[in-house]
């Protein structure tokens, strides 16, 4: 049975404490699948008065992260765990796609740096991490909300921690596509109507509903998906068929 060790790196310990001892993410560390240390930042300060940021070269407004705090905190962790894959949460990175999470779920090592402030000094980024990560065109206070992203989105990737394996093949940006649309009683709401299809009891129309679904549902929302998607020569039809306004 594999295990991912996540550490994380962080000034604020305490806001991984809920988010990683509820539902799935708790199941999956009570049953040895998943394990998750934090370490405070400020323990690894050079400052007697726990400082780990200081201002900008140049000017600007804003403190930056210093860069020896995080590098002792990352050599500590590398003690016990040398082959860790090093990640720096931030907006300036690649961003987090599905193909992403499942690379890092087959690690067996995760270190996630969590930033503040202005930021980190940009020799964190060339000496101390692997690579960046963001996730997502905005900007947000720091990089704990940002690591629980992460953790999350590669977790449930991680065998066994999901009980039904099938879901994470189906669903969005697997193929890559959006999942279909979904549907659990009641039949009717609010005059509409489950797709009749769906309680017909025949897996294969129901299963090429699906199949357009996902198409019509793709193309309307995110058609830049489609480009990379090999289309069969029933999708092509499907989708010549799409009023798509
Ligand atoms: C206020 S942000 C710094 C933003 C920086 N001044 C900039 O413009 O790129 C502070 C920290 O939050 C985290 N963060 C903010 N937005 C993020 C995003 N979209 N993805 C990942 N981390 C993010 C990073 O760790 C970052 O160092």
């Amino acid at each position: 049975m594999k295990t991912l060790q996540f550490d994380i790196i962080t000034i604020f310990p305490g806001m991984f404490t809920s988010p990683l001892d509820e539902s799935l993410l708790k199941k999956a560390r009570e049953r040895g699948l998943l394990e998750f240390k934090t370490h405070d930042l400020r323990e690894y300060s050079l400052n007697k008065h726990r400082k780990v940021d200081d201002y900008p070269f140049g000017g600007g407004v804003g403190m930056v992260m210093n860069v020896e705090p995080i590098e002792r905190a990352i050599e500590a962790v590398k003690r016990d765990r040398p082959r860790a894959r090093t990640i720096l949460l931030s907006p300036g990175g690649p961003t987090l796609t599905q193909e992403k999470a499942w690379e890092l779920s087959r690690e067996e090592s995760l270190i996630l740096v969590c930033g503040r402030y202005e930021g980190v000094d940009e020799r964190v980024r060339l000496f101390c991490v692997d690579e960046e990560l963001s996730i997502g065109d905005y900007v947000l206070a720091g990089g704990e909300v940002a690591a629980l992203v992460v953790i999350e989105a590669v977790s449930r990737l991680v065998p066994g921690v999901l009980g039904d394996e099938t879901s994470v093949v189906e669903e969005s940006f697997s193929a890559p596509l959006l999942e279909y649309p979904q549907y659990t009683r009641p039949r009717e709401f609010k005059g509409h109507e489950v797709p009749e299809v769906l309680v017909s009891g025949d897996p294969k129309k129901i299963k090429e509903w699906q199949r357009r679904a996902a198409l019509e549902k793709t193309a309307r929302v995110r058609p830049d998906l489609l480009k990379k998607l090999q289309l069969t020569d029933g999708d092509k039809a499907a989708l010549r068929q799409l009023d798509l306004g």
